[in-house]
């Protein structure tokens, strides 16, 4: 059957949909030795040899779904020109290219999701979805009166408002614990909104996303979703 290519790709687990279009467009994909830039082309995964960046790609590609708990001082991405650490390197025994979804800072820690699976990966990061993120953060102090209720109602942050946040004190001390709660993941948010309101954040723990928590999973251990938990990703059920 015929099928879009980036349709096609995205389900391979190579890259999600988005950017498999940035890949047809760049010349970046053959199908059957022949180089297709027109993005609404399609193929047949199942008779057509589809080449993306010089790999044949496998159209049913086993899906993989997992939950990582990143420690700090690793990246979050495939690879890294400074030759950082990537969370790559904690994945023992996973064959399949799964990739993050989303990104945690270099010094932040807790919870990623990696995949193969193009489509679950737009969606989770996808303004549309409101999917609830909660983050542990240790501030350097106590914010002034009446400076988290701005970030929860928010703030302009690259010239657009943030979505409303939920933040509720953790642990009450000189550098206090907060829980924080967003709907969105821009980029190096959190830190920025407490930057803003004249309390750099110190440390920063991912905790939860969605329904899914850091329990049972130490720093550096990651475990596979069940059906159940990425059918409730998903949205359905
Ligand atoms: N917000 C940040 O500032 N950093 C992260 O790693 C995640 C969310």
């Amino acid at each position: 059957m015929q099928e879009r290519l980036q349709k096609i790709i995205a389900r391979a687990g190579v890259t999600s949909r988005r950017k498999a279009e940035g890949l047809i467009l760049a010349g970046c994909v053959t199908v059957n030795g022949r180089v297709v830039t027109q993005l609404g082309s399609k193929a047949d995964p199942a008779g057509d040899k589809i080449v993306v960046d010089g790999r044949a790609i496998r159209p049913h590609g086993q899906r993989v779904y997992l939950l990582l708990n990143k420690p700090v001082g690793y990246i979050s991405t495939v690879s890294d020109p400074e030759h950082r650490p990537t969370v790559m390197a904690l994945l023992r025994g996973i064959r399949e290219r799964v990739y993050p979804v989303g990104r945690l800072d270099y010094h932040s820690s807790g919870l990623l999701i990696m995949t193969n699976d193009g489509d679950l990966a737009n969606y989770l990061m996808s303004r549309a979805s409101l999917v609830p993120r909660t983050y542990q953060v240790k501030l350097a102090e106590q914010p002034a009166a009446g400076k988290l209720a701005l970030l929860e109602r928010g703030i302009a942050l690259d010239g657009r408002r943030t979505a409303p946040a939920r933040i509720r004190p953790l642990v009450r001390r000189d550098r206090p614990w907060y829980e924080v709660t967003l709907v969105e993941g821009r980029y190096h948010q959190v830190r920025r909104m407490f930057e803003r309101i004249g309390c750099p954040v110190l440390k920063l723990k991912r905790v939860r996303i969605a329904f899914l928590t850091d329990q049972g999973l130490r720093p550096g251990e990651f475990r596979h979703l069940s059906p159940r938990e990425v059918r409730r990703l998903k949205g359905h059920g």
